[in-house]
């Protein structure tokens, strides 16, 4: 089933690059005829594709991907404009319009070659944004689907819910839907933010939400967007007053603002009543989506460590708050079907990205100043052996088709 979901949500992903294929051959011949031509949010893309985009692909970019390889020639082009009609129509997308944010030209991060600095990203989203308002309003203006700025509030200690350690509650009636939120705690990490018991609920109407996407607001003026598509996958569909976990519940945004002063705004690819006729009206948290792959390994590996460290809050009737954070009841148990339930839910916790920032290492890590309950009792060494012992299965399942 989840499995699904992610297939499907490739195929929205591919679906988005071919509308994309017909926006663009709609959009240039409006554009080409010189800066005079097409309506002022036209010149305003192209002013900003060749001013402020095209020249930090050059400078970072074109080097390898206008025409050495094949499959990856998105800057190819006899002109400026020409680049930018091919990166724009190229397949598989790395442009996408509808959320610029997640572009994979923005999220695509270091690899073979390197990622973009901030000020270079922050001229890509210009260009990005800039075409995105230049695409012709199909008729229907729909609610506004980005939050209103905020400052969260942190959690310095205690339990969420006390005085010192406040829930956020992002309020999406704003957004079209009555009574729905998304809440959430907040601390900072010396890295960045990091936000757990994250979840979303409806009131009497319910509530659907597609790709929550981070943006945080420095008090320096800086813009970080959240640059790796962590939520791509994310689709819940949640009936009347249920709540449930955003991809697990947890999430490390390395490089946002953790001030007091900072903000942070949350925007969706849609946000609606609880849609009936998606059928089975549980929801799907995502996030690298699908149950675990590698069920051998973490009954070897991970699930030893887990249990002697973890099972104490985690597991049984000790300590409720633990068990609705991440249930491990069972991991311990030889036999596959049992010991499944738990691996699925360490699983959902997996930060695919990057690893390192995946909820059950964040969390006990004495390293990072977070308000877990249990942080080895201060010993680095000791956590360095729980993770050094769990990883190999996480390393497992991240590379599992
Ligand atoms: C030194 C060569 C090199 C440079 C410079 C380079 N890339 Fe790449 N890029 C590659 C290679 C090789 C691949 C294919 C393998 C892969 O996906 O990692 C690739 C793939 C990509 C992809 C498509 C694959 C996907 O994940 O969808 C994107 C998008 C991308 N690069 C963005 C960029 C951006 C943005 C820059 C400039 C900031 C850049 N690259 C600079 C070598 C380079
Ligand atoms: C002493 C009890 C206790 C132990 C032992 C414990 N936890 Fe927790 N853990 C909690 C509680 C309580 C919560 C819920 C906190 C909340 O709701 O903010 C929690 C929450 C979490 C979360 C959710 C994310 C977060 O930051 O709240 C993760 C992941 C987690 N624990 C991982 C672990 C791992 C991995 C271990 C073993 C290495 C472990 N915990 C051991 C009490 C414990």
């Amino acid at each position: 089933m989840l499995d699904t979901l992610v297939r499907h949500t490739n195929m929205v992903r591919l679906s988005i690059g071919a509308v994309l294929v017909t926006l663009a051959v709609g959009c240039t011949g409006l554009i080409d005829g010189g800066n005079t031509s097409g309506t002022p949010e036209e010149r305003a893309a192209k002013d900003a594709w060749i001013n402020k985009a095209l020249p930090r692909l050059v400078e970072s970019c074109t080097a390898c991907h206008s025409g050495q390889q094949a499959n990856i020639d998105f800057l190819t082009g006899a002109g400026d404009m020409e680049i930018r009609d091919r990166i724009i129509t190229y397949t598989p997308g790395v442009v996408n319009f509808d959320a610029p944010q997640s572009s994979r030209l923005v999220t695509k991060g270091p690899h073979n070659g390197p990622s973009f600095t901030v000020e270079q990203a922050s001229d890509i989203l210009d260009w990005l944004n800039a075409e995105k308002a230049a695409i012709p309003d199909p008729g229907d203006t729909g609610p506004t689907l980005i939050t209103a700025k905020f400052s969260p509030q942190f959690c310095t200690s205690g339990d969420p819910g006390t005085a010192t350690c406040p829930i956020n509650t992002v309020d999406l009636a704003p957004l079209g839907v009555v009574g729905a939120k998304i809440t959430f705690v907040a601390q900072a990490l010396s890295s960045g933010l990091y936000l757990n018991n994250l979840s979303v609920e409806g009131a009497t109407d319910g509530i659907y939400i597609e790709l929550p996407l981070f943006t945080s607001y420095l008090e320096s003026g800086t813009v970080v967007v959240d640059n790796i598509d962590r939520f791509f996958s994310v689709k819940m569909n949640l009936m009347a007053n249920v709540k449930e976990q955003i991809a697990g519940g947890t999430a490390a945004f390395v490089g946002f603002g953790a001030g007091l002063n900072d903000k942070l705004e949350i925007r969706f690819k849609a946000v609606k009543a609880y849609q009936p006729d998606t059928g089975s009206g549980s929801g799907s948290g995502g996030g690298g989506g699908g149950g675990c792959k590698q069920l051998a390994l973490f009954k070897t590996t991970a699930a030893g460590p887990l249990v002697a460290n973890c099972a104490s809050c985690h597991a049984g009737g000790a300590n409720a708050n633990a068990k609705s954070a991440m249930n491990i009841d069972g991991a311990g148990a030889a036999d596959d079907a049992t010991a499944l339930l738990a691996c699925n839910q360490v699983r959902t916790r997996i930060n695919f990205i990057d690893t390192n920032l995946s909820g059950f290492f964040v969390a006990p890590n004495p390293g990072d100043p977070t308000n877990h309950m249990f942080k080895f009792g201060g010993n680095q060494a000791n956590f360095n052996d729980f993770k050094a012992a769990v990883d190999p299965w996480v390393q497992a399942e991240k590379t599992s088709p």
